[in-house]
C-alpha cells in the first residue's frame, strides 16, 4: 500500500505542476495566475474538489504519446463561492498553450452536465491556443460538443466566460453563447481571425489588442461585459456578479438581510435639472434608489445612452435598465437596443425583477441608424420586455417621447407598476418640434412667427409636458415625490414578489435577431 500511496502522490504533483516550472514561470512573468491559483482565488477556501486530475490525451501522432501531461490542459471540478456551490473550469496554458484536445473538451463537457444537472452556474476560465492542433478534427468535435451544451444550458444555469489570455478561432464562440464575458485588460484578446490573417485578408495592419483586446471589445464591439485589470480583479468581479443570481432557473433571486431605515433619500428631489434640456447622470438616480454601493454597470463604456446592471433593493436583487441623459441625450439607437435587449432576456430567464428607468426624447434618426437596422434592432427591446414574465416597474424620471415611451416598458407592454416624477413629459415628440407640426399654419401667418412659435410651444407644454394625462388615464399609476422613490419601488416590488404570469404555449418566440 505505502508504494501505491508513493505513485498516487507523485502523480497528483505532476499533475499540479502542469505543464512545468519554467513554463509557470513564464505564465507568472506575463503577470497571469495559473490555472490551479485562479480556481483557487475564485473558490472560497478548501472548497474546490477536482475532476479527472489524471486524464490524457490519447494522440499519438506528431510524438504526443512522448509528451503528456496529467490534467491535459484543464483544471475541471466544483467548489464553492460564498458558500453557494458553483462548477468550474480553468484551461492550462501552461500544458500545449491550453489548447482543446479532444479528453480537454471531454473534461469541460463532463463540468457543464453536472451543472446543467444539479443546477448551479457554471464558471469558464479561458486561456487557450485554441483548437489542439496535433489532433485536427476531434479537436473541432470537441469545440462543437463544448457549443451545443452551453445552448443547451442558457437560461437553465447562469453561464461566465473569464477571458485571461488568448481566445481565437472557434473558441470565442462559447464565451459568446455564456450569459456574461469579463476579459482581463493587456493580457486577454478575442478574435475569429487574428491579426496575420487580418493582414493578409485585407491588408489592414493592426496588433492583436486593438483587434481584440479588453478595450475594443468593452467599448466598440460590445463582445465583453466586463473588464478587470488583473487576474485577481477579474475573480472578484465574478464572485460580485454571481451574488446577484439564483443558480438556476427555477431559483427564486438572493435576498440579502436588511434592515428597514433609509428609504427616504432627500438626494434624490435634487438631481432631475429643471430645464428639460439639461443633462444628467441617469446613474445618480440609480444610486439614490438603490441599497449603498450596490450597484454593478454592466456594458459601462459600450452604447453609454443606456445603462444597464445589477442593484440591490432592501437586500432584493433587481436588474436596471436605464436611458442615460448624458450621451446621446437619452436616445435609443441600434446597439443600445441590443445591449438593454440582452440585459432583459438574462434577468427574465433567471427571475431577477427589472426596473426601468426612463429618460428618452426617441430613437436615433439618421441614414447610420436606418440603414444599420433601428427598426430591427429597436424591435429586439420592444420583444424582449413584451415578453418578461418577471416583475416589472417603470419609473420615469422625464421625457417619455414616441414610441421610445412604448417600448421602455410601457403599461400597455406589460408592466406592473408605472410610476412618474413630476418633471415627466409624456407625449408623441417635445413641444418645439410638435407645435411646428400641428401649428404651422398659424405659425405661418403669423405677424411674428417666432412668438407664435414660443406661445404654441408653451401652451403645447402645458398640456402635454406632465405626466398628469397618462396618470389619468392609467397609464402611469402614481406620480410621485423622487425622495419617495426608494420607499414606492421597495414596497412595489415586495408586492410583487409572488408574481406568476405566462406566456401563450409556444416551441420558441421568433424575436428579431
Ligand atoms: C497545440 C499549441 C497551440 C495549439 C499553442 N500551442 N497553441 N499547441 N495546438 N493550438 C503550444 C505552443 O506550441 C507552445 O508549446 C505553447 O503552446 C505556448 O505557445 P507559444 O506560442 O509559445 O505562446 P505565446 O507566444 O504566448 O503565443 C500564444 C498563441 C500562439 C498566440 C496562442 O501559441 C498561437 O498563435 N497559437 C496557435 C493559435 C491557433 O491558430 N489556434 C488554432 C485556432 S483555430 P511549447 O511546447 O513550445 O511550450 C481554432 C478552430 C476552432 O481554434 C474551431 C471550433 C469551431
Amino acid at each position: 500500500m505505502k508504494e501505491k500511496l508513493e505513485d498516487l502522490n507523485k502523480k497528483i504533483e505532476l499533475a499540479k505542476l502542469g505543464g512545468g516550472q519554467e513554463r509557470i514561470d513564464k505564465q507568472h512573468a506575463k503577470g497571469k495566475l495559473t490555472a490551479r491559483e485562479r480556481v483557487h482565488y475564485l473558490l472560497d477556501e478548501a472548497s474546490f474538489e477536482e475532476i479527472g486530475m489524471l486524464v490524457t490525451h490519447r494522440t499519438k501522432d506528431f510524438g504526443m504519446d512522448k509528451q503528456v501531461f496529467y490534467g491535459d490542459g484543464v483544471v475541471t471540478g466544483y467548489g464553492t463561492v460564498d458558500g453557494r456551490l458553483i462548477y468550474v473550469f480553468a484551461q492550462d496554458f501552461t500544458v500545449f498553450g491550453g489548447s482543446l484536445s479532444e479528453t480537454h473538451a471531454e473534461k469541460i463537457c463532463k463540468v457543464m452536465d453536472l451543472a446543467m444537472q444539479n443546477g448551479a452556474p457554471l464558471i469558464g476560465l479561458n486561456d487557450s491556443g485554441g483548437a489542439r492542433i496535433q489532433e485536427g478534427v476531434r479537436s473541432l468535435g470537441g469545440y462543437a460538443d463544448i457549443f451545443y451544451k452551453n445552448v443547451m444550458a442558457s437560461g437553465v444555469i447562469p453561464q461566465i466566460s473569464a477571458i485571461m489570455g488568448p481566445c481565437a478561432g472557434g473558441a470565442v464562440y462559447s464565451p459568446a453563447i455564456t450569459d456574461f464575458t469579463i476579459m482581463v485588460e493587456g493580457t486577454s484578446y478575442m478574435f475569429v481571425t487574428g491579426p496575420n490573417v487580418v493582414k493578409t485578408v485585407t491588408n489592414e495592419d493592426v496588433s492583436s489588442e486593438e483587434l481584440g483586446g479588453a478595450s475594443a471589445h468593452s467599448t466598440k464591439s460590445g463582445v465583453t461585459h466586463l473588464t478587470a485589470a488583473n487576474d485577481t480583479a477579474c475573480m472578484d468581479k465574478i464572485k460580485r456578479l454571481l451574488s446577484y443570481m439564483p443558480q438556476n432557473c427555477e431559483e427564486r433571486v438572493p435576498h440579502l438581510d436588511y434592515t428597514l431605515g433609509d428609504e427616504i433619500r432627500e438626494e434624490l428631489n435634487n438631481i432631475v435639472p429643471e430645464s428639460s434640456n439639461q443633462p444628467y447622470d441617469i446613474r445618480d438616480i440609480v444610486d439614490g434608489i438603490a441599497d449603498k454601493e450596490s450597484f454593478l454597470e454592466i456594458h459601462k463604456d459600450y452604447a453609454e445612452n443606456i445603462v444597464v446592471g445589477f442593484c440591490r433593493l432592501a437586500g432584493r436583487s433587481i436588474g436596471v435598465v436605464a436611458n442615460q441623459p448624458l450621451s446621446l441625450a437619452g436616445c435609443l439607437d441600434v446597439n443600445s437596443s441590443k445591449k438593454a435587449a440582452r440585459f432583459v432576456r438574462f434577468c427574465d430567464c433567471f427571475n431577477i425583477p427589472l426596473l426601468v428607468l426612463v429618460d428618452v426624447p426617441g430613437f436615433l434618426p439618421g441614414t447610420d441608424q436606418e440603414w444599420n437596422g433601428i427598426i430591427v434592432n429597436g424591435a429586439k427591446l420592444l420583444y424582449a420586455l413584451s415578453e418578461a414574465t418577471v416583475p416589472r416597474i417603470s419609473l420615469i424620471t422625464r421625457k417619455a417621447y414616441g414610441g421610445a415611451y412604448d417600448v421602455m416598458n410601457s403599461k400597455h407592454i406589460g408592466a406592473d407598476m408605472n410610476f412618474a416624477f413630476p418633471s415627466a413629459e409624456i407625449a408623441v415628440m417635445g413641444a418645439k418640434g410638435a407645435s411646428e407640426i400641428i401649428f404651422r399654419r398659424d405659425i405661418k401667418e403669423a405677424d411674428d412667427p417666432v412668438a407664435k412659435l414660443k406661445e404654441k410651444e408653451e401652451e403645447y407644454a402645458r398640456l402635454f409636458a406632465n405626466p398628469y394625462s397618462a396618470t389619468e388615464r392609467g397609464f402611469v399609476d402614481e406620480v410621485i415625490e423622487p425622495k419617495y422613490a426608494r420607499r414606492k419601488l421597495i414596497k412595489a416590488f415586495a408586492m410583487l414578489e409572488n408574481k406568476v404570469a405566462s406566456i401563450p404555449k409556444k416551441k420558441h418566440g421568433n424575436i428579431p435577431l
